[in-house]
């Protein structure tokens, strides 16, 4: 896809962090955006964030864990825009209170939660949003964002469902190929980007919420790693650049190669499961490197 001005963007989690970069490049390329987030006074201040691009902006309070409330985000964009031609399917989160105890001791409700946004929000985004851009034809993208952690043995919820992401796009991304459709797929695959990701509990639903936060060391050195992380509007610009160069994979963050490269090795190796260095990972991201 090569021509982006006047066309229709969706985003979900558009009212913060990757979502509003990607809102706010779409915006600049003169696009219409619809933003649809559950956060409601984070989707009012970037609905007028992204207004002063001068872009066309609707907000949609949306919860892409339930699939009514994702066709609703469908009807409400084409009711004001008409056609649909990017979807981000961008909304997701991580359990602060998983942190630190091993998998089999994380509650069922951090499960429900987690794969809940992040894998079952990006299945209704491709049930809702596909059929929509197969019927009108035009050239259109659909961008799941997984993570790193979809190419890493990383096996808490957080983990598992950006697996579940990465295998779905890529199942979608066949379909539509051999279909011929002008609908391309893609997955974007971040490292660390300076967001609000670890805050992750401000829109939990319910009174499970138990703990916010956890003192668990790794989450600590994460935290480092995310404040030095690549910055949103980066990402958005490596997005929209793999999207005209038609990828599928999108891995902004060549610092992980290493690591994933060798991850594959040991799995053709029939070998034991790769581990990470994190105290080599923490010295090179304070000097600079962006993991
Ligand atoms: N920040 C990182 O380092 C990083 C790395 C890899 C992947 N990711 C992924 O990037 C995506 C965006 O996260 P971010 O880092 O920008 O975090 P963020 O917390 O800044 O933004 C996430 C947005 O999603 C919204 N959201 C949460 N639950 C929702 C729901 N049920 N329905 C609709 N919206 C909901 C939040 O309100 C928020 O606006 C997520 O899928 C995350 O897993 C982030």
């Amino acid at each position: 896809m090569q021509d982006f001005n006047g066309k229709t963007a969706v985003i979900t989690g558009g009212a913060s962090g990757i979502g509003l970069g990607l809102a706010e490049h779409c915006a600049q390329l003169g696009m219409n955006v619809v933003l649809g987030d559950i956060q409601k006074d984070a989707l009012d201040q970037a609905i007028v964030q992204v207004e002063q691009r001068q872009a066309r902006v609707v907000g949609v309070v949306t919860d892409t864990m339930v699939k009514t409330s994702v066709q609703n985000l469908l009807d409400e964009a084409t009711e004001a825009f008409g056609n649909v031609h990017l979807v981000f399917n961008n909304a997701g989160v991580a359990a602060g209170n998983s942190a630190g105890i091993p998998v089999w001791e994380a509650p069922d409700a951090d499960w429900q939660w987690v794969m809940g946004v992040n894998f079952y929000g990006v299945l209704y985004g491709v049930q809702t949003f596909i059929p929509h851009m197969l019927a009108h034809g035009e050239e259109s993208y659909i961008v799941n964002t997984a993570s790193l952690a979809a190419v890493m043995p990383m096996g808490g919820s957080y983990g598992v469902s950006k697996h579940g992401v990465l295998a779905l796009t890529e199942g979608v991304q066949v379909e539509l190929e051999q279909r011929g459709a002008k609908l391309r797929a893609g997955v974007l695959c971040p490292g660390f980007v300076d967001t609000q990701i670890f805050a992750a509990e401000r829109n939990r639903p319910g009174a499970e919420t138990s703990q916010i936060d956890s003192d668990d060391p790794q989450l600590a050195a994460a935290k480092a790693m995310l404040a030095n992380g690549k910055s949103p509007a980066e990402i958005a610009e490596y997005v929209f650049q793999a999207m005209m160069a038609k990828r599928f994979y999108m891995l902004p963050h060549p610092a992980w190669d290493d690591f994933v490269r060798s991850r594959t090795e040991q799995i053709l190796a029939r070998q034991d499961v790769a581990t990470m260095d994190l105290v080599a990972m923490l010295e090179r991201s304070a000097a600079g490197e962006q993991f």
